[in-house]
């Protein structure tokens, strides 16, 4: 049976809440994306903002709530009640029951446990409600937080991405990992 995308849900955990976008999230969304730290580790270019990329940007959460096939929600700091991030599930595969995920949090929500949590809820929700098969992302080998809280929810890397990055550094291999349903199920 197809994953129904439709519903937004609200995912409560002890440090985090994933919940759909609010208005009055955007300027710390904002914030977020133009952190250097999340550009990097993402492997974005850097943005010079304008208002056209306000604009779009504003629209594109705006509209994130009733989008038909990918859920995005934020990740909210239960410890203030603000927004510190968003997860992602997207590139939905019906044939298949598999999703693309990914997870950025803002300058403030690092470091103290929140990205194990959200990724733990979204993925748990991922298979017990959505009925996927397979979660997969890919990682930058420059990125080794981000790698131990995939494997601590139970990623495993299934291949290097030999140079998928030219960065100021040089260039950069990322590391496949994907997260099955049975592995899933065995860990809960
Ligand atoms: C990656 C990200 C989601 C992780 O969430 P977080 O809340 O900062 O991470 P947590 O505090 O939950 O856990 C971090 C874990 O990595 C470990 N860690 C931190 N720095 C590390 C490093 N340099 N090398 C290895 N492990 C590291 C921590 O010790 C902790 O593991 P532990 O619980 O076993 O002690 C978040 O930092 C983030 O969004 N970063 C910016 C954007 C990004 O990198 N997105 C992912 C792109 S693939």
């Amino acid at each position: 049976m197809a994953a129904d995308f439709s519903v937004k849900p609200v995912l409560t955990g002890d440090k985090v809440t994933l919940r759909p976008f609010a208005a009055d999230d955007f300027p710390a969304i904002r914030a977020a994306l133009l952190d250097p730290e999340v550009t990097r580790l993402t492997g974005s270019r850097p943005v010079a903002w304008d208002q056209a990329i306000e604009d779009r940007t504003r629209d594109w959460y705006d509209t994130r709530g009733a989008q038909p096939d990918r859920l995005d929600l934020a990740v909210e700091d239960r410890a203030t009640g603000r927004w510190a991030g968003e997860v992602v599930l997207n590139r939905y595969d019906p044939d298949n029951a598999a999703c693309n995920f990914r997870i950025m949090l803002g300058p403030g929500g690092r470091d103290r446990g929140l990205g194990t949590e959200a990724v733990r809820l979204i993925i748990g929700y991922g298979f017990a409600r959505l009925g996927l098969h397979r979660i997969a992302l890919e990682v930058y080998d420059f990125n080794p937080r981000a790698r131990r809280v995939y494997e601590k929810a139970g990623f495993v890397a299934e291949g290097v991405l030999r140079d998928a990055l030219r960065t100021p550094d040089g260039w950069a291999d990322a590391t496949a990992m994907a997260i099955l349903a049975p592995d899933w199920r065995a860990r809960s």
